[in-house]
């Protein structure tokens, strides 16, 4: 009777310990939700309050760090190195030169290392951060998985491989697909340039080529761009999403349907056949910010460094 009491155990027992290992191992390498659940309770409260009030003096700064959790992920997984100052690092690379929102990592990382130190990684703040901008601006939540370490690494060369203003839709999806993202993540993701501007830089060239201008801008739409970005301004910027370039919403979508599109990346995801349909569903559906959220998760888990892998770095711009 003991014995088999005791075997009923054991097997309750096992049984909790393989749902917690798949509970935890659901979300990919290692990352799961509530990772700091036990050891820094206030982790996501902590980095939400800091997202807020930095964002709430600068609006802008909630489309900076949501790219910059993109850029980190693309380069040698979401770890961090993007964040890493130097001559030679990812940070001071061309591709990176106008990300935004570094303060507001770093002063998020240090009110953390004040209450846990060396527990919460600048890659996972950095995720986090993403989520709130995502909200802040009128989007929908969603739960991170968290876990991440930190990269020791960040090479400047390497994040010119990173999706570009000029890509066609045949290099963006081959950028996305070795990442382990599908054509549907490409057009989602891309909506997240519902918020932000670009550069004039980014995009003169369809406006001002020998050739004239790009044919699939809107012509009625030529004379407001140029009026913006005149020629040899080219650090001046201009909303990715026209009139709406604060909110988390579907009008970017709509403006590329109106061939109003900032960026040839941007556009040529109408143009082309193969991701029109999902232009078309995101606008006659509600389910972008739902699927908006799915992507992110599938993004933030890409390359993912979990134990000796990395490390957790106490300045995020530095590591130890
Ligand atoms: C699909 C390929 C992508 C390309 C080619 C691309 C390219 C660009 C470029 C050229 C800019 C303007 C940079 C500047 O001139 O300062 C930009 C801005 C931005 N991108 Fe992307 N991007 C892509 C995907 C993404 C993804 C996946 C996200 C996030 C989920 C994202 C979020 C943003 C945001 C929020 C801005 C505005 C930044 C700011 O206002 O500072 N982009 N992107």
């Amino acid at each position: 009777m003991e014995g088999g009491l005791w075997n009923k155990e054991l097997l309750i027992l096992k049984f909790v310990l393989l749902a917690v290992a798949v509970v935890k191992t659901v979300h990919g390498k290692g990352t799961y939700v509530g990772f700091y659940s036990g050891t820094c309770p206030r982790a996501e409260s902590i980095v939400r309050s800091t997202v807020e009030s930095y964002v709430r003096s600068d609006p802008t700064l909630a489309a900076g760090i949501l790219r910059m959790h993109f850029h980190d992920c693309f380069v040698r997984g979401c770890d961090g190195s993007v964040l890493i100052a130097g001559s030679d690092t990812e940070r001071s690379a061309g591709p990176n030169r106008n990300l935004r929102g570094y303060e507001v990592i770093d002063a998020a990382k240090a009110k953390l290392e004040a209450v846990c130190p060396g527990v919460v990684s600048c890659a996972d703040i950095l995720a986090l951060a993403a989520r709130d901008s995502v909200v802040l601006s009128g989007g929908l939540s969603w739960q991170v998985p968290t876990g991440r370490r930190d990269g020791r690494v960040s090479i400047g060369t390497e994040a010119f491989t990173l999706p570009g203003p000029n890509d066609t839709v045949a290099v963006q999806n081959k950028k996305f697909s070795d990442k382990g993202l599908n054509t549907q993540d490409l057009v989602i993701l891309a909506g997240g340039h519902t918020i932000g501007t670009a550069a004039c830089q980014s995009f003169s060239d369809r406006l001002y080529s020998p050739n004239g201008t790009d044919p699939s801008i809107d012509p009625s739409f030529v004379p407001f761009l140029r009026q913006i970005c005149p020629q040899n301004q080219p650090t001046k910027r201009v909303a990715l999403d026209t009139g709406s370039q604060f909110r988390f919403d579907t009008s970017y979508f709509a403006n590329l349907k109106r061939r109003h599109g900032i960026l040839r990346s941007d556009q040529v995801l109408w143009t082309d056949a193969s991701t029109r349909p999902f232009v078309i569903k995101y606008l006659a559906t509600g389910l972008f910010n739902q699927e908006f959220a799915k992507s992110m998760i599938k993004m933030g888990n890409i390359g993912v460094k979990t134990d000796a892998d990395g490390e957790i770095r106490t300045k995020c711009s530095a590591v130890n």
